[in-house]
């Protein structure tokens, strides 16, 4: 027994722990028919193959349900289209008995009044289901992170193989859920590219993708995102550069979301060192970044098309004036759907806020707004439809959006949009007009948010055109 019991040990010990390790050393305690139950302890060293069943095992799960949403999804498009159908319906029905009210009787107007309270209940019925859906993508997002983070862990302390399958699995589901969450949004959310709301309401829960491309948590300062107006064919592309400083050396281009996770990039730009950044708050606009530079201090341009720099010099923008724990932040890039624009603060000013929109052709100040806000004081800032919002530290794990500014009206208000932080620090937070999403740049994690908007009612009108609205 004795003997078993250390070559188990011993196998454990050498074994490539994939699956097929794992299910044979099952075998091999049953296997003689001897009806021995002994456990093998394995030493704490060795590979901890129990956490990754539990692993592949959630992941198998997780697959399910994220198979059961899709199924649901199909369900919900079935039925909108019946509702909106009775809607238009029932609207022209309305409209008939406006122009001629003495053709109808009593008896008529009750039964289009109790169809229009079925149509109510049917859609409170499928705004309950809506939000079903959305709670469980979030406990869905957190197990996967959990599990995803487990997995970074296993894959930097142990035999990276054995991770990778169960990687692989996790990729899988991961993609799935991506997908799912984007057919939601189609159906739910079709205003994309639309401004015709009156600003954020609601942030998700983080979303984690993983630990960056180097598996390095102490790369901290960095950032991550999408192209807030692609060149043809590098729509679905990510970006990636991470640093163990505020500066900006090099970046990583992604084919899309998959090769992301993959870490499979095609291309690896190191900057020139003369047009080293520094700072985190730069972005990827029409296959160009737009960053931060020291010499001379000012803004800079890297047009990876055509591979050529750029740079222009504010000559009021202050270097004394950073972002709340966050180093050398002078210059805050961001893109919206009305164009690019970029963050600073002045002496003049007494380091408040001040907002400039960038005209993209000549690289050069359009316009400028001073804002209420202390910017030492702000934790970062992002644009939505032409509105600054700036975000600020409430405590361990709550960021608040405290502050937006309407560069239509030249007017700010305070505000309170509470989110949670997956994890302390970030230096690079910008929204993504393309797919209405928040990037944070989280100690090395992606992470992103889902933004939910306050839709006006005429706003939806605009955006759908559809006469099924008009009974709201
Ligand atoms: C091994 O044998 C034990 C005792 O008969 C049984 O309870 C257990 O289910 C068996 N395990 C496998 C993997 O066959
Ligand atoms: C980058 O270069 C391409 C090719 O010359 C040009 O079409 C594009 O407008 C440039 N983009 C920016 C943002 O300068
Ligand atoms: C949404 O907008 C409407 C109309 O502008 C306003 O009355 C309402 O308070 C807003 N809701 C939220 C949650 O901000």
């Amino acid at each position: 027994m004795v003997g078993a019991l250390y070559f188990l040990a011993l196998l454990s010990s050498t074994m490539a722990w994939g699956r097929a390790g794992l299910w044979s050393l099952d075998a091999a305690r049953n296997g003689t028919g001897d009806r021995c139950t002994c456990d093998a302890f394995l030493p704490s060293s060795t590979f901890p193959i129990k956490d990754l069943v539990v692993i592949e095992q959630a992941a198998v799960e997780i697959s399910h349900r994220v198979e059961l949403e899709m199924g649901k999804l199909e369900d919900y498009e079935t039925k909108l289209t019946a509702y909106a159908e009775k809607i238009i319906r029932l609207t022209v029905e309305i409209e008939k008995m406006e122009k001629n009210p003495d053709a109808y009787n009593d008896a008529h107007i009750d039964e289009i009044k109790v169809e229009i309270k079925q149509v109510e209940a049917l859609i409170t019925e499928l705004q309950l289901s809506i939000k079903g859906s959305t709670t469980v993508f979030t406990s869905l997002r957190v197990e996967i992170t959990v599990m995803v983070e487990s997995l970074d862990m296993l894959e930097k302390s142990y035999d990276q193989n054995s991770v990778l399958a169960t990687r692989r699995e996790y990729i899988k589901v991961q993609l799935e859920l991506e997908e799912c969450e984007r057919r939601h949004q189609e159906i739910f959310n079709p205003n994309i590219g639309s401004c015709s709301h009156s600003g954020i309401i609601k942030v998700s829960k983080p979303i984690v993708g993983q630990l960056n491309a180097q598996l390095n948590s102490g790369l901290k300062f960095g950032g991550w995102g999408k192209d807030s107006k692609p060149v043809p064919d590098r729509e679905s592309m990510y970006w990636y550069s991470g640093y163990s400083s505020a500066s900006i050396i090099d970046i990583r281009f992604y084919t899309n979301y998959k090769n992301l996770i993959l870490r499979n990039h095609f291309q690896h730009h190191n900057l020139h060192s003369s047009w080293y950044g520094t700072g985190n708050n730069y972005i990827i606009r029409d296959n160009t970044m737009y960053y931060q530079i020291n010499s001379p201090f000012g803004l800079a341009k890297l047009n990876f098309t055509t591979m050529k720099y750029e740079s222009r010099v504010i000559p009021k923008a202050s270097n004394r004036f950073s972002y709340t724990n966050s180093p050398n932040q002078f210059f805050d890039f961001a893109a919206d759907e009305s164009g690019l624009w970029v963050t600073y603060a002045t002496d003049e000013s007494s380091g408040r806020l001040v907002l400039a929109k960038i005209d993209e052709p000549s690289f050069g100040i359009e316009e400028e707004w001073v804002t209420t806000v202390y910017k030492p004081g702000v934790h970062n800032a992002f644009m939505v439809c032409g509105v600054l919002y700036a975000v600020r530290t409430i405590d361990i794990e709550t960021e608040d959006i405290f502050y937006k500014f309407d560069t239509k009206t030249g007017k700010g208000s305070y505000i309170s949009i509470p989110f949670e932080r997956f994890q302390e620090s970030y230096v690079n937070l910008d929204y993504n007009p393309t797919d209405q999403k928040l990037y944070m740049y989280n100690n090395g994690y992606y992470v992103n948010y889902h933004l939910w908007f306050n839709y006006t009612v005429e706003a939806t009108i605009e955006a759908t055109a559809e006469p099924a609205l008009q009974l709201s």
